[in-house]
C-alpha cells in the first residue's frame, strides 16, 4: 500500500537546516532558519532560563497531565505580556500551545469549525508555513499586497486597497504584529491605526502572529499593533511564540489568545478551543511553559530576561549596521542601507533565486530561496567573508 506514497519536497526553511548539517565545507554559514546565534555562533540557553530550570528540577513534584488549556499561571502571564491591562481578562481565552505553529493551527481549526465559509487573507510575502497551516484545516486563503515593488518598503496603499475591495465581512486577516517574516518591514503606529479602523469597519477578524515580541523595539513597543486593533475591534486572535524571545525553540512553547466581545462568549470560545485540543494533542507539554511562568513570577528573573532580550535585540541591530557598512566597502552600488529600517531577525536581501543558489553551491552560505536572510545568524568575525561572497554573486 505504501508503495504509492510519493516523496514530499523538503521544507523550504527547515529543509535547509538538514542540507546545512550535511555540508562538510568548514566555511559554511547558516542564515536560513530564524534562530538567534551569539558571538560564538551558538544558540544559547538564556541565563534566566537556566536559573528557572534549576528551580523546576529542585521543586518539581509530579509529571501529571496539565489541563487541556495549559498551566494556569502561564496563561495569566501570557495575557499580561500580550495585552497588558487594556482588556478585561474575562474577555480573553488563553490556551497554552506547542509553539507559535500550534497556536496558528489551533486558530485555523477554530475558524474551520466555528466560522465556516470564512477565508483568511495572508500578506504577500509571508512566513512559508502560513498557507500550509490554514490549508491543513481546509480554510480557504488568498493574499493581500504587502511589500512594495522596490522590495524594501511597505505597500500600505496596496494592502488597504486589497482589504477594502476584495474581502467579505467575516473574513479573517492574518497580520504580523512586528518583525514581519520574511521582510522585516513593519507598519508604523499610524498605519496600524488605519489598518485597525479598516478591519473594524469591514468586520474582518484579525489573526495576529506575534512570534517576535521584544525583537523589534521592545516588549511593549512591539505590541503597538495589538493595542491599535483591540482598541477598535472587539474580536481578535493573537498567536504567541516564546521560541525566540525566551530562546525556547525546542521546548515548543506558545499560546493562542482569543478576544471576544463579552465574557459569556469568551467562555464558550474557550470550551470550543479545548475541544479542538483534546482531539489533536490532548494537552500541552509542561516544561517550556513552566520555565516562562517561573521567570515571569519572579522579579529578579524577569529583570534578567529583559536584559538578555535587550542584548539580543541590540546585537541584531549592530549586525545589520555592520553588514551594511561592510557591504559598502566591497564596491560601488552595494548599498544595503534599507536593512537599517527593518526589524527583527529577517530581511529581504533582494538576492534572486540564482544568486541564492550560487551562494549555497559555491560558498556554503545558506539563505532561504526567497532571498530572506536571518541577520541574527550573522557573526561579527565572519562579516568580511560574508560580504565578500555576497558581493561576488551580485557582480556575477
Ligand atoms: C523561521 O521562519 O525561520 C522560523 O520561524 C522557524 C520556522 O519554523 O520556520
Amino acid at each position: 500500500r505504501f508503495s504509492v506514497v510519493a516523496t514530499a519536497p523538503p521544507d523550504s526553511i527547515l529543509g535547509l537546516n538538514e542540507a546545512f548539517a550535511a555540508d562538510t565545507n568548514p566555511e559554511k554559514m547558516n542564515l536560513s532558519v530564524g534562530v538567534y546565534k551569539d558571538v560564538s555562533g551558538q544558540t544559547p540557553v538564556l541565563r534566566c532560563v537556566k536559573a528557572a530550570e534549576q528551580r523546576l528540577v529542585d521543586g518539581e513534584k509530579t509529571k501529571g497531565y496539565l489541563p487541556i488549556d495549559g498551566q494556569a499561571d502561564y496563561r495569566t502571564h501570557v495575557r499580561k505580556l500580550v495585552f497588558g491591562d487594556t482588556i478585561d481578562a474575562s474577555r480573553i481565552a488563553v490556551l497554552q500551545t506547542p509553539g507559535g505553529t500550534g497556536a496558528l493551527r489551533e486558530s485555523a481549526a477554530f475558524l474551520s469549525s466555528q466560522i465556516p465559509g470564512a477565508r483568511v487573507w495572508i500578506s504577500n510575502p509571508t512566513w512559508a508555513n502560513h498557507q500550509a497551516i490554514f490549508a491543513s484545516e481546509n480554510v480557504p486563503y488568498d493574499s493581500y499586497r504587502y511589500l512594495a515593488a522596490d522590495k524594501k518598503s511597505f505597500d500600505v496603499d496596496g494592502m488597504i486597497d486589497d482589504l477594502t475591495t476584495k474581502t467579505r465581512p467575516g473574513d479573517a486577516v492574518l497580520l504580523h504584529a512586528c518583525c514581519h517574516n520574511p521582510t522585516g518591514v513593519d507598519p508604523t503606529a499610524e498605519q496600524w491605526n488605519m489598518i485597525a479602523a479598516l478591519l473594524s469597519e469591514k468586520q474582518l477578524l484579525p489573526i495576529i502572529d506575534f512570534a517576535y515580541q521584544g525583537f523589534g523595539h521592545g516588549l511593549d513597543e512591539d505590541a503597538v499593533a495589538i493595542r491599535a486593533i483591540t482598541n477598535v475591534c472587539d474580536e481578535a486572535i493573537v498567536c504567541s511564540s516564546f521560541s525566540k524571545n525566551f530562546g525556547l525553540y525546542s521546548e515548543r512553547v506558545g499560546a493562542v489568545s482569543v478576544v471576544s466581545a463579552d465574557s459569556a462568549t469568551s467562555a464558550a470560545v474557550q470550551s470550543q478551543l479545548k475541544a479542538l485540543v483534546r482531539s489533536n494533542y490532548s494537552n500541552p507539554p509542561r516544561h517550556g511553559a513552566a520555565i516562562v511562568a517561573t521567570i515571569l513570577d519572579d522579579a529578579d528573573l524577569t529583570q534578567m530576561w529583559h536584559a538578555e532580550l535587550t542584548e539580543m535585540r541590540t546585537r541584531i541591530r549592530q549586525l545589520r549596521s555592520q553588514f551594511v557598512e561592510t557591504m559598502k566597502t566591497t564596491g560601488a552600488g552595494h548599498d544595503f542601507s534599507f536593512l537599517l529600517d527593518q526589524n527583527g531577525m529577517f530581511s529581504f536581501s533582494g538576492l534572486n533565486p540564482m544568486q541564492v543558489d550560487e551562494l549555497r553551491q559555491k560558498y556554503s552560505i545558506y539563505i532561504v530561496g526567497s532571498g530572506r536572510i536571518n541577520v541574527a545568524g550573522m557573526s561579527e568575525d565572519r562579516m568580511d567573508h560574508l560580504c565578500k561572497v555576497v558581493a561576488a554573486v551580485i557582480e556575477g
